[in-house]
């Protein structure tokens, strides 16, 4: 292994991420493990150069205050403990350790080295996963998403064609998505690659059914099937990879942290379909799953792509999906994106998109009135998207995105600018 590591004991507090990012920008790996880690599972882990108890508001659980195995603090790294009095630990910190308290403990004491970076985490995580997989083969749904494609890459840098990508094409994906896929996974980095257009699948289940839930119901569970059809086809296969990164884990809830919403980006799959999971990159957070993705070579749209739902633009046409305003959804989608790009809002917009509601408006074409549908434009920022504000677009640049879409997009004869903020209204409209 490149990486020193230190090792952080989640005993609930929900500081535990701040401390493993403070290590991090200080240079050195460090991974979050649960409180209860034997000795043997911690002598296994390599590089472990120190280690910190972070205790916290969450350490009685059930009316039992929880603590680390007596047998941990036999282990001959130091360790350090914070916002936890009654450790045994010899060296306490009531509160977050200061930067150069950090730096101390991290560089004189552990005498690790500051040699994190996402080229050694690479090459670490590489060989994990070869030695975790052997020569047996890795199945893993492509959606074209962040942290599948930067999976993908590096399943495919480690073990080859031992990896079978499946992209499931719903027919809900933006503009140029799916062919972006086949390009740069089948085509470019030459993946086994099974490529699925279950477009008119997808859009017979969804036929007349309005309801959002109801539609996201409709989406995930096809998914699932087209998926376990495909993983029917196929043989010998063990592991299961999946995109799983670190925020995912705490909001599925650890053992002392509580469960915000159940993450699963294959869940379902029947029982005879049990894989062990391949989770290279679990202990990342975004920002570095996508320097991971830059550090394996994936282009930047890939990489730098503002979060798009699982249900893709299901949600956005808004009520009973028909074919007619799927295309003008995706049109315009693609017109403000290409706007957003060219005035490098792209950049600094945190989620933005089109909406095509299910009536149509009065206008004016070629000197007749017409009948079109509307369409909304919603750009938002948000730090956890559990509350959002607006963008306050130019309006010489939105004046000119109206223009394009009605202009290129004929079904099209409005164009509204959304201006509620999360709440009172959510990010997407169903
Ligand atoms: P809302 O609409 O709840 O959206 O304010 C918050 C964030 O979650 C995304 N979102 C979804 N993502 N499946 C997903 O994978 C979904 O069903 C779904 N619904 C909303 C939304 O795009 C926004 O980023």
């Amino acid at each position: 292994m490149k990486q020193d590591m230190i090792v952080i004991l989640d005993l609930g507090s929900t500081e535990n991420t701040v401390i493993a990012r403070q290590i991090r920008d200080l240079g050195v790996y460090s991974e979050i493990h649960p409180h209860d880690i034997t000795l043997d599972e911690l002598n296994k882990l390599e590089n472990v150069k120190g280690i910190v108890i972070n205790g916290g508001e969450n350490r009685v659980v059930d009316g039992v205050t929880i603590d680390v195995a007596d047998e941990l603090y036999t282990c001959d790294v130091p360790m350090i403990s914070i916002d936890h009095p009654t450790s045994k630990c010899a060296k306490k910190y009531d509160a977050m350790p200061t930067e150069d308290e950090m730096k101390a403990f991290l560089f004189e004491e552990c005498k690790a080295e500051a040699n994190w970076n996402m080229k050694n985490f690479v090459e670490d995580q590489i060989e994990l996963v070869r030695r975790q997989v052997g020569d047996k083969k890795v199945l893993l749904a492509l959606s074209g998403g962040v942290d599948s494609s930067v999976v993908a890459a590096l399943l495919i840098k480690a073990i080859g064609k031992q990896l079978t990508c499946v992209h499931v094409n719903h027919g809900l994906m933006r503009k140029n998505e799916s062919e972006n896929v086949v390009e740069v996974f089948g085509n470019q980095l030459d993946a086994n690659l099974v490529y699925v257009d279950a477009t008119d699948r997808f859009l017979g289940k969804l036929e007349g059914v309005a309801d959002p839930e109801e539609k996201r119901k409709i989406i995930g569970g096809e998914f699932i099937r087209v998926f376990e059809e495909e993983a029917r086809k196929l043989e010998g296969i063990e592991f299961l990879g999946q995109g799983t990164i670190y925020p995912d884990i705490i909001e599925s809830g650890t053992k002392t942290a509580k469960c915000v919403k159940s993450h699963h980006n294959v869940g379902g799959l029947p029982e005879d379909l049990q894989f062990a999971l391949v989770e290279p990159l679990a202990q990342l957070f975004k920002d570095e799953v996508r320097a991971c993705g830059v550090e394996l070579g994936l282009p930047a749209e890939m990489v730098y792509r503002q979060p798009f739902p699982g249900p893709g633009l299901g949600v956005r046409c808004l009520g009973a999906i028909t074919r007619e305003r799927l295309e003008a959804l995706r049109e315009s989608d693609a017109i403000l994106r290409d706007e957003f790009a060219k005035t490098g809002l792209d950049k600094k917009v945190w989620q933005y998109f089109t909406v095509v509601p299910d009536f149509k408006a009065v206008g004016v074409r070629n000197h007749e009135r017409s009948m079109g549908y509307m369409c909304v434009i919603r750009a938002v920022n948000t730090i956890d998207a559990m509350t959002a504000t607006i963008e306050r677009i130019d309006y010489d640049i939105l004046e000119k995105i109206a223009d394009r879409i009605t202009a290129e997009v004929p079904s099209i004869n409005r164009v509204v600018y959304e201006i509620t903020k999360k709440p009172v209204a959510t990010i997407e409209f169903e």
